[in-house]
Order: structure tokens, then sequence, then C-alpha cells
């Protein structure tokens, strides 16, 4: 009997030839015991037997038999043996029932077939006219990778270990400081928490401050991003129009827990809140206990008149949470963003962003708050304001020239953010030609997909902050044709 396991560990032995000879020799015994060929125990052949008739060291036959032995292979006896273990037992028994049958596939829960059947997510994040993202070709990568290296090689121990705060200090210092000046934010570095990207910070912020069945406001229309996070979560996603003064404050429906608003520039169609409406949003956020979220995507790119403040600002012990990001200002792969919190809610937040993203990734924090400290920061925004203001003429140029000023919008003549959305006539199905533009190789989003309910007005969003102006013309061109082809 023994000579014919010999025989067959031989056999699947030299199939293995990349492998070390240890690694082979276990490889062959352990699947001869899965696949039965040594069956439940039986009795290995001795390590001195099956040494010499596979023509290896005893030891090598040893070390094989230890490792079998700790992951319950065999199971050894002192001056007894080496036994196969019985480990088909539970293989077996839950094989039997479905013999015959294909295995099922794994299933997702309510919440995963909620998320996987309706991905909005786009799957190619770079070319002319992308929105949303920025000119990732001019960031000064040298200066902040310098100090990346430089705080790496100084770090002390606790810098490397698991984050013990949500967020650098030196980060959130230089944050408090910019916020201060750059959006009339006055905070404290404890109220701020770094968060991978906005869009983690506000699955944070929904999970923290509403429960399933509970509702949030968002603007109509708004962006897409938040309207995922708030299904996924369970809360009611409610839409509510805006107006050229902002998001607009249906006061006979039920109050909800959250409101979320980009009253700094409106995304997508770019319209201020006024004073008056910041104001009446404040105090209904009061009245109500509810929390308005504050999404300043943005705001830094304003071309023609001074940044507009954050409504975080207007008032002391405002119900905001501020939200800002670095992703249009650096660039998105960077995954850094940061929430301004009430003074009251900013420890729970550190903690649980602790406790359910743990966070990381210090040392290039660090570097961000240095380089914010350092006023690189604000010089780079300062220059990419200029390249950004010249992409949005170029472009406003070339669809004036083709189409008259009638389908610009209005909120384009404001002159701020990333991106203009061209207007086009309500019969025109928007989402089928962003996707034949797409298919000619350029990248728009429908303006339709950014309402929850009917769209009233249809037209194309198109991302001017990643196109050189001497890139605009060809990728222009391929629009113009796709769009003569509807109109
Ligand atoms: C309006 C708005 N809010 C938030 C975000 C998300 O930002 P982040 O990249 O920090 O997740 C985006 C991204 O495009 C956005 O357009």
């Amino acid at each position: 009997m023994h000579d014919l396991w010999i025989d067959l560990l031989q056999l699947k032995l030299p199939a293995r030839t990349e492998c070390h000879l240890n690694e082979r020799l276990y490889g062959a015994i352990r699947d001869a015991i899965l696949d039965r060929s040594f069956s439940a125990g039986a009795r290995l052949p001795a390590s001195r037997e099956l040494a010499a008739g596979l023509g290896i060291s005893r030891n090598t036959v040893t070390r094989v038999f230890d490792q079998l032995t700790i992951e319950g292979f065999v199971e050894s006896q002192v001056g007894a043996g080496t036994y196969v273990a019985d480990v088909q037992g539970s293989i077996v028994q839950g094989a039997a029932l479905h013999e015959g049958q294909p295995a099922a596939p794994p299933r997702l829960s309510q919440r995963g077939r909620r998320l996987a059947s309706r991905s909005s997510a786009a799957t190619q994040q770079w070319g002319a006219f992308m929105p949303g993202v920025p000119e990732v070709r001019l960031f000064p990568y040298a200066r902040l990778q310098k100090r990346v290296a430089r705080v790496l090689y100084t770090a002390t121990p606790g810098v490397l270990s698991y984050p013990e705060q949500a967020g650098s200090m030196v980060l959130r210092e230089a944050l408090a400081k910019h916020l201060r000046v750059a959006r009339g934010v006055q905070c404290d570095p404890p109220q701020i928490v770094i968060v991978e990207g906005a869009h983690q910070g506000i699955d944070l912020i929904i999970r923290l401050l509403a429960d399933a069945g509970d509702s949030a406001w968002l603007e109509e229309p708004g962006y897409w991003g938040i309207r995922r996070l708030l299904e996924v979560n369970g809360v009611q996603a409610r839409p509510v129009p805006v107006d050229g003064e902002g998001i607009t404050i249906p006061l006979h429906s039920r109050p909800p827990r959250l409101m979320f608003t980009t009253p700094s520039h409106h995304y997508p169609l770019g319209a201020v809140m006024s004073i008056q409406r910041r104001r009446q949003l404040l105090a209904y956020a009061r009245q109500h206990h509810a929390i308005i979220v504050e999404d300043d995507y943005d705001s830094e790119f304003r071309y023609t008149s001074s940044p507009v403040p954050a409504l975080a600002g207007l008032e002391p012990d405002a119900p905001v949470i501020y939200v800002g990001t670095f992703s249009k200002t650096i660039y998105p792969n960077l995954r850094v963003a940061y929430m301004v919190l009430p003074k009251s809610l900013a420890p729970h937040f550190q903690r649980a962003y602790l406790d359910v993203h743990r966070g990381g990734h210090t040392a290039m924090q660090q570097a961000l708050g240095e380089f914010i400290e350092s006023g690189e920061y604000a010089q780079h925004i300062r220059r990419m304001r200029g390249v950004y203001r010249r992409r949005r003429d170029a472009l406003s140029a070339l669809v004036e020239a083709r189409f008259g000023s009638q389908l610009l919008s209005s909120e384009a003549r404001d002159s701020a953010g990333l991106h203009l959305v061209l207007r086009l006539p309500s019969q025109i199905d928007d989402a089928a030609l962003s996707h034949t533009v797409a298919q000619h190789g350029v990248l728009t989003r429908p303006l339709s997909r950014y309402y929850l309910g009917d769209a009233p007005s249809r037209g194309l969003l198109l991302g001017y902050a990643c196109v050189a102006e001497d890139e605009m013309k060809r990728p222009f061109d391929t629009l113009v044709e796709c769009l003569a082809k509807v109109l």
C-alpha cells in the first residue's frame, strides 16, 4: 500500500516544478488527502521510508509532516506514526447536499443589490470634457513630494502607527487658519475631521446623524453622489427645487434630519445662495433641530468676483457641517477632504471615524498642512484660477461661435466653477446624446441625471478644467457633429 502512495506522490511532484521541494511535497500530500486518494485514518509511510522512496532528504519529509500536522491534515503520535485526519467530514457533508448541482453564486444583501443596480460613477474619469475633474497636470508634485519624503524621514513611531486622531494635527491647524481667512469659517482644529474624500465624510455624516427611514433634503437638481449614499443608508432623499437664490425651503413639509446644499456655487447649475435664503435656512434648521451639510466642493474657483463666504461662518454655533475637499484644488486621487463640525458633534465624529475608517496617510496629510502653511497652496489656487478662467472663456467662445449664446445657461455668465452647462431643447434625450458622444471619445454628463424626479430641462455638463485651450477644438467639433444629428 505504501509503495502505491509513494508512486502517487512521485506522479504529483514533478507537475509543480516552479515551487520549492518542500512546498511540492506538502501540496502533493494535501491534495491526495483532499481528493481522498489518502483516506481518513490511514497511516502515512514513515518519514524514513517516504524519503527513501522519493529520493529526498528525511528532513524535508519531517518538515512537511510537521506543517501538515499544524494545519490539521494529519495527526502524529510519537512512536505510533502519522495518520490522515478526518478533514473530509465537514466538506463531504456540505458537498453531499448539493451533489450534481452547480454552486449558487454568493448572494448580495438588499443594500448590496440597491448599490449594484444603479451605479452612477463614470467608468472613464479623464478626458475632454469630463465634468468635475480639475487640471491634474499642473500641480507642483515635486514640492509636495519633497515635503512627504522629509516627514517620512523624520517621522516618529507615533506618526507611522495606527492613527490616534481623525487626521494629522498639522493639517487640521493649517486648515483652521486657512478656512478662517479664505472661507470665513471660524473653527478650532478639534472641530476638524480629515477624511478620504468628501464622499466618505458625507457617508459618515449620514450614518451618525440619520437613521433608516429618516429623510434628508437634496437640491434638485443636485449631486448624484449624495443621493447614492442616502439610498445605501436607507435614508429617504427628498428633492427640493433650487431657484436663482439657492435651495428653496418647503415650509409645510415634514422637517428632515439633514439638508444637503451647495450655497457658494450650486451644483450643477451654479446659483449662489442669497443672504436672505441663508438666514432662512439657518433659522429653519435651528427650529427643527436639523443639520445643514454645506458641500463646498469648488468655491475656490470664482473668476470675476471674490469667493463667496461659507454659510457655516455666517452665525456663531451655526447648525452646519462644512465639507471641503482637495479633489478640485489639488487632484481627485489624493482622496483628502475635511469636515468642520459643530463643537458638540466633533468628539463623536472623531471617535466614529477612527472606529469605522481608521484613516491613515498621516505623512501626506502633514506635508499638505505644511504646504498650506507655507502659502504654496494659496499660490497654486491663484494660478489655477487664471488657467481655468482662460479655459472657460475658450469653451464659452466655441459654444457661442457655433450656437449663439442661447444654449449656455444663464448661470454660466457668473464665471465660476469647473464646468459649463450646455442647455438643450427639452425633446432631446441628453442621456442618449451623452452616451453617443462618449462612444466618440468625448466625455460629458447629461443634466437630466442630476434630477431625482422628472427633469424639467435637458443639457450636457461640459468640464473645461481638464482641457487645455489648444485641446478643445477637436472634441468640441465631435460634440457638435453628434448634436447636429439630433437637433
Ligand atoms: C458637488 C460635489 N460634492 C462632492 C464631491 C466629492 O468630492 P470628493 O472627491 O472629495 O469625494 C464632488 C465630486 O465630484 C462633487 O461634485
